[in-house]
């Protein structure tokens, strides 16, 4: 049985396929209409989501397959009180693979052991989102035309941003990727990242300031800051627009700076920059449909 969990699960060559794979299907769509027919996605998400859900299903329905689940746990029968693993045993006999978002960290771990089925994590707390990182990085590749030999920015909450966690495993593994980190003391990216950046040797910097580092960016990841992590509402409302990115600030970056987001956005990019042809997030969210067909008919053949 082969999971996705963590985006480190993937061999760099299996992720190359899985984006040739996905851009394929962007070109030739309808040689994968029938794809998965037969076949049922259960998406369980305990945790709010409009992209990360509705991609998946989308893909499985443009591949002929079906799909079933929950949008939120209020909608379960986890309301009642039943574990997680009952919810996973139960479910893995309707489907034949589980894509989950859980606020828990570690919980698509603790579901792929008791699982008859393929899980995705499709996010878990403030930890990891595969997913979000294979959507992040075909578009980087079909931008930039290479996913080596680049200067990423990452910006806003990088403590509680999973997105961003992934895409720092993600990258790190590219050569002549350099890191600039970009956020308040208080939401610096976790120690055991920096500390794997330290042992590959890999290049960073953190600083707090979005406009002196700008010039020098390949790309510029903005991230929402988290209000579902934090412990009190004080510490949210003061950080929550420490960045604004606005066209007045996007003088300063190169030409072929390239602006992602995970979304959803809050305050943290003004809507005056989705003009800039630089501004590619909702690019983004089209590739997402189409790197998730990619990864359900790879971990399925893996089930035939
Ligand atoms: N990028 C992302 O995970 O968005 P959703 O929370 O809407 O799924």
């Amino acid at each position: 049985m082969r999971h996705l969990i963590d985006i480190t699960d993937l061999e760099l060559t299996e992720i190359d396929g899985l984006l040739d794979l996905a851009d394929d299907m962007i070109a030739h769509r309808e040689r994968y209409a029938d794809s998965q027919r037969g076949r049922i996605l259960g998406t369980l998400f305990f945790e709010p989501s409009t992209r990360t859900r509705l991609s998946f299903e989308s893909a499985m329905l443009t591949m002929g397959g079906n799909v079933l689940g929950f949008a939120s746990a209020d909608s379960s029968s986890t309301a009642k009180g039943e574990s997680l693993q009952d919810t996973i045993r139960t479910v893995s006999c309707y489907c034949d693979i589980i894509a989950m978002r859980h606020p828990k960290e570690g919980a698509p771990v603790a579901a792929s052991l008791c699982s008859d089925v393929p899980i995705i994590n499709a996010g878990d707390g403030g930890h990891n989102h595969p997913t979000q990182t294979l959507t992040d990085l075909m578009t980087i590749r079909r931008e930039m035309g290479r996913l080596d030999s680049l200067t990423i920015g990452l910006c806003g909450d990088l403590k509680f941003g999973r997105t961003v966690h992934s895409l720092i495993s993600a990258m790190s593994r590219y050569p002549n990727v350099r890191f600039v980190m970009i956020s308040p003391p208080e939401l610096r990216v976790p120690e055991y990242l920096t500390e794997m950046l330290r042992a590959k040797n890999i290049e960073f910097c953190e600083v707090e300031q979005m406009e002196s580092v700008l010039p020098e960016l390949d790309i510029l990841y903005m991230t929402r800051v988290q209000r579902e992590r934090f412990f009190n509402e004080a510490d949210y409302v003061r950080l929550k627009d420490t960045y604004v990115l606005t066209p007045e600030k996007l003088r300063l970056a190169d030409s072929r700076l390239r602006v992602m987001h995970p979304l959803p956005r809050v305050n943290e990019i003004s809507s005056k920059v989705d003009s800039d042809p630089r501004a590619v997030y909702f690019t983004q969210v089209r590739n997402g449909r189409y790197v998730r067909m990619a990864l359900i008919t790879r971990l399925l053949e893996v089930c035939e």
